[in-house]
C-alpha cells in the first residue's frame, strides 16, 4: 500500500541549516513520554494505539450493524454533536461523498445532517421543519453528556422523533454514544432503552474520530469504517517511535512546525486544500491543533483555506501581508473521476491552450504556480500527498495529525490534552441564562453590562 508523504523542503528553507534536526532529541523525548504514559495528561492517551487495538475488532462489526439498522429504518440520520464529537465524522463524510449528494436521492443511503453545534434557532427551525415528513434517525454523540448545544438539539429531535415514529419505533432509531455511566446522555439512553455506544475515559473529544463517535456515523453514511481504521493503524506503525526522525513524517512535521514557530516568527498555520471536499477535514485539524496547542499563552495559530477558492478573497494577505505565516497543503494525486477540458470553435473564452487536457491539470498547474509565488512571498510551504481520496489514505491522515500533535504540543510544552478555556463562555452563559447553581456568577456578572 502507498502512503501519504510529506515534503518539508519548501519550508526548511526559512530556517537555519539544522534548526529541523536539532528539535529531533525533543521530539524523542515526546513521544516517548507518549508511549510510556508519563507526559501531562496521560490520563487521555487512549488514542495512541486505538487504530491498531480496534482494526478488525467486535467492535467494528456492532458498529457495522447498528449502522446498517439506521440505514435501512431511516431516510435522514441526524447526527447531535459540537467539536469533538461532530467534526471528525463530517469531515470524512465530506471528503468521501459526492458534493451533490444532498440533492441526489439516491435512497442507497441515508440523508447525513448535522445538529447540536450551535444554537440558531433558524437552523434548529429549518431542521424541524424539513424533518416533519421524514424517518428520521438520531445519533447523539455527547461525551460529557452534558453540552448544552447538543442536549437541546437532541430534546427537540427526541421529541419529534417520537411523536412521528411513536415511542417504541422512536428507540430503534436512536443510538446514543456517552460515557460508560455519567452524564444526561446516558441517564436518557438506560431509562429510554436506546442502543450505546461508550466513548473510551481516556480519549479525549478532539481526538476521538475513530471510536464510535466517528465510526458509526461514517458506516451510516456509507463508508468504509475497515479501510479507514486500517489506514490509522498502518500510519501508527509508520509514525511509532521505532522509526527513526528522518523517516518518521509525524515527528518531522511536528518539529518544523515548532521550528518555524520558535525561530522563524511563523505564528499562524494555513491549512490549504484544492478539493473542496477537504473543507471539513481542515475544520476538524483546527480543532485539533488549537485546543490542543493553544493554551499557556503560546501556540500557532492553526487556520484553513479553500484553494483555489480563497485565492481570490485571502490569496493577496496571503502573498503580501505580515509574514508570520506558512502553509501546510494538503495535495491529492489522483482525483477520483476524469473530467476532459472540451473544444470550443468559436475560442472566445481563449481557453482552447486548455483542450483535450485533465482539469486536474489545471488545478495541479494552480497548486505549483501558488506554491512558488507564496514561497517567494516569504511563506514557507509543507506539502502532504494523498495518493487518492478514499477511506484508507483518510484513515492514514487522521493518525498523521493526531500523533503529530501529540507530539508537537510536547514539544512546545503545554499540556496537549486538556481544554481549560473552553469552559469560561460556559460559565458566563449558564450564569446570563440563570442557570440554578449559577446564582453567584448570575449576580457578579450582572455588575458588568
Ligand atoms: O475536544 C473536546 O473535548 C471538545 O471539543 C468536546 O468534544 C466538545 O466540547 C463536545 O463535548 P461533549 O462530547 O462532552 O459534548
Amino acid at each position: 500500500m502507498e502512503s501519504i508523504q510529506l515534503d518539508i523542503t519548501k519550508a526548511v528553507q526559512f530556517l537555519t541549516p539544522g534548526t529541523v534536526e536539532a528539535f529531533a532529541p525533543q521530539v524523542a523525548a515526546a513521544q516517548k513520554a507518549l508511549e510510556d504514559a508519563t507526559c501531562e495528561g496521560n490520563d487521555f492517551l487512549g488514542w495512541l494505539h486505538l487504530p491498531s487495538q480496534i482494526v478488525e475488532s467486535a467492535l467494528i462489526e456492532e458498529i457495522k450493524t447498528v449502522a446498517n439498522t439506521l440505514r435501512e429504518k431511516c431516510e435522514v440520520v441526524v447526527v447531535a454533536g459540537i467539536g469533538g464529537s461532530y467534526l471528525g465524522a463530517r469531515a470524512i463524510i465530506e471528503a468521501l461523498s459526492n458534493s451533490f449528494s444532498q440533492l441526489i436521492n439516491d435512497k442507497q443511503n441515508p440523508v447525513i445532517l448535522f445538529a447540536g453545534n450551535n444554537i440558531s434557532e433558524d437552523y434548529l427551525y429549518e431542521l424541524t421543519e424539513y424533518l416533519k415528513d421524514k424517518k428520521f434517525g438520531v445519533i447523539n454523540i455527547s461525551k460529557s453528556g452534558t453540552t448544552t448545544e447538543t442536549a437541546l438539539a437532541f430534546r427537540l429531535l427526541k421529541k419529534q422523533c417520537e411523536l412521528q415514529r411513536g415511542k417504541d419505533e422512536a428507540k430503534e432509531v436512536i443510538v446514543a454514544i456517552t460515557d460508560a455511566v455519567k452524564g444526561a446522555a446516558r441517564k436518557a439512553a438506560t431509562q429510554e432503552g436506546y442502543k450505546t455506544f461508550v466513548i473510551p475515559d481516556n480519549v479525549g473529544g478532539r481526538f476521538s474520530v475513530l471510536t464510535p463517535v466517528g465510526l458509526l456515523p461514517i458506516a451510516v453514511a456509507g463508508f468504509d469504517i475497515e479501510a479507514l481504521v486500517k489506514g490509522a493503524a498502518d500510519m501508527e506503525k509508520q509514525t511509532s517511535i521505532e522509526v527513526p526522525f528522518a523517516q518518521n513524517i509525524a515527528a518531522r512535521y511536528a518539529a518544523v512546525r515548532q521550528s518555524l514557530y520558535q525561530h522563524a516568527g511563523k505564528k499562524i498555520e494555513i491549512m490549504v486544500n484544492y478539493q473542496p471536499k477537504l473543507h471539513f477535514m481542515a475544520e476538524w485539524w483546527k480543532q485539533l491543533y488549537g485546543e490542543s496547542e493553544g493554551k499557556d499563552l503560546k501556540g500557532i495559530f492553526p487556520a484553513a483555506c479553500d484553494f483555489t477558492t480563497d485565492l481570490h478573497s485571502m490569496g493577496q494577505w496571503i502573498q503580501e501581508g505580515e509574514r508570520s505565516i506558512f502553509e501546510t497543503v494538503i495535495s491529492v494525486e489522483q482525483p477520483n473521476h476524469q473530467l476532459l477540458f472540451p473544444h470550443d470553435e468559436e475560442n472566445l473564452d481563449g481557453l482552447n491552450f486548455l483542450e483535450g487536457k485533465r482539469v486536474d491539470e489545471v488545478n495541479k498547474m494552480a497548486e505549483l504556480g501558488t506554491r512558488l509565488a507564496h514561497v517567494d512571498g516569504g511563506v514557507p510551504n509543507i506539502r502532504l500527498t494523498l495518493p487518492t481520496l478514499n477511506a484508507y489514505y483518510l484513515g492514514q491522515l487522521i493518525y498523521f495529525f493526531e500523533i503529530g500533535c501529540g507530539i508537537s504540543g510536547l514539544v512546545q510544552a503545554v499540556n496537549p490534552f486538556n481544554q481549560p478555556g473552553v469552559e469560561a463562555y460556559k460559565k458566563n452563559m449558564f450564569a446570563l441564562l440563570n442557570k440554578p447553581g449559577y446564582e453567584a456568577e448570575s449576580a457578579a456578572i450582572r455588575e458588568h453590562l
